[in-house]
């Protein structure tokens, strides 16, 4: 099946839940579908932390217990499901070439340059930071390499990187946004998490330019999204706002006991401010800003003041700061557990925004690629998109 024609589908399925991965249960106390699948809902707050954890962390697990309750959602799982890129073996480079990396991002960066199939054309690293997949690429094919980014300090330390490697390598400090028109047909496109807009604009100036080769692993679909998503490829009909698509990559895999513990306290802090708005204004949800982290080290109810001065929120002259403390924290459980339906769509509405992307390609005539180039314990974002005329 082309993956045109698999994006169809998964258009077609995604627009059938939409019911259930759309509406986001921290605004909505009860989403419209716990009236048309009480017993879903029910079940689903009735689920011990452990489990609801497990569920909301692995997208997987999540949709094979949702489809127990509605079998067609288990349709969504198979066109879902992608291959592992088949790997080479990197050629041992000695120590140098990896001077300064962090070891998770070392193996991503290894990962991908053993699953981008070399091209004989040069390395194009779009959004390289300091260039070490580009460095790497450059060494393991014998090629020339150019990184772009726009930071001027990422590609100075770049610069001196590919020196002490002894790599011909050439950093461009640029906005990706506007460039590309330094792309040309001797380059073979690679961008390891470019960011939204900046994956999509390499995608679309290389397509335009006829490029032979892109590998490109997207991340961040949301960014540069004001409102919503408008497709690269014709033909769908999915919908997704900015929200829906964030849902793509809030699955997080690196997240210790207590950093976990300390999103969920997070959370419940603002159930907790969100419940008294309620009750002082009669109103409902109503989105507050990205709340500053150091707010969450004082306690509960000088966070609640510091949250009402800035939302311009009148506090009653007395209430009882630990009733709402407490309902904070049950309603982030409900939240938790209502949330697994949202979750068991979330690695679905990311494959779609790649088979966008992938649709796009081939419609420019490109044989076009999609699979996993590493686990997701390394990056969630495992996605590789490899094109090739
Ligand atoms: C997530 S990092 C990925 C860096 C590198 N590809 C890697 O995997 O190590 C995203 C990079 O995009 C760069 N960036 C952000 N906005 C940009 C823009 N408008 N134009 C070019 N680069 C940009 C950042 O400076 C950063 O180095």
């Amino acid at each position: 099946m082309r993956l045109a024609e698999r994006r169809l589908r998964l258009d077609v399925g995604l627009a059938a839940f939409r019911d259930l991965w759309h509406p986001q249960p921290f605004r909505e106390i009860r989403p419209a579908w716990c009236e048309r699948w009480p017993a879903l809902a029910a079940e689903l707050l009735a689920l011990p932390d452990e489990t609801v954890r497990h569920l909301n962390d692995d997208g997987g697990a999540s949709l094979a217990w949702l489809a127990r309750h509605l079998p067609e959602a288990g349709e969504i799982g198979a066109l879902t499901e992608l291959p592992a890129c088949a790997a080479q073996r990197l050629p041992d480079l000695g120590p140098h070439w990896a001077w300064e990396i962090p070891g998770r991002k070392r193996a991503q960066i290894e990962a991908f340059a053993a699953a981008a199939a070399r091209s004989g054309k040069e390395v194009f690293d779009w959004c390289g930071g300091k260039g070490h997949l580009g460095r790497l690429l450059a060494l393991q094919w014998g090629a020339r390499a150019t990184s772009l980014d726009i930071d001027p300090a990422l590609c100075a330390e770049g610069r001196e990187l590919a020196q002490r490697a002894g790599v011909d390598h050439e950093f461009l400090v640029a906005d990706a946004l506007a460039a590309g028109e330094q792309l040309s047909d001797r380059h073979h496109v690679v961008a390891l998490h470019a960011c939204g807009n900046l994956h999509r604009t390499a995608i679309r100036a290389a397509a335009e330019r006829g490029l032979a080769a892109l590998d490109v692993a997207p991340c961040c679909y949301h960014r540069g999204v004001e409102e919503a998503y408008r497709p690269l490829a014709a033909g769908a009909s999915l919908q997704l706002s900015r929200d829906d698509i964030r849902l793509a990559v809030t699955e997080t895999v690196t997240a210790s006991p207590r950093q976990a513990w300390r999103r969920d306290r997070d959370m419940a802090w603002k159930l907790g401010f969100d419940a008294l708005r309620r009750a002082v204004t009669g109103e409902g949800y109503r989105p507050f800003k990205p709340v500053p982290p150091a707010w969450f080290s004082g306690s509960f109810e000088q966070f609640i003041g510091a949250m009402a001065r800035r939302e311009g929120l009148a506090l009653p002259p007395s209430f009882n700061a630990d009733e709402f403390e407490r309902r904070g924290w049950q309603r982030q459980r409900e939240v938790m557990g209502l949330s697994v339906v949202r979750h068991a769509f979330r690695r679905a509405i990311e494959v779609w925004l790649a088979l966008d992307l992938a649709a796009h390609l081939e419609s420019g005539g490109y044989e076009v690629g999609l699979g996993t180039f590493c686990p997701r314990q390394l990056t969630p974002r495992n996605l590789l998109l490899s094109a090739r005329r």
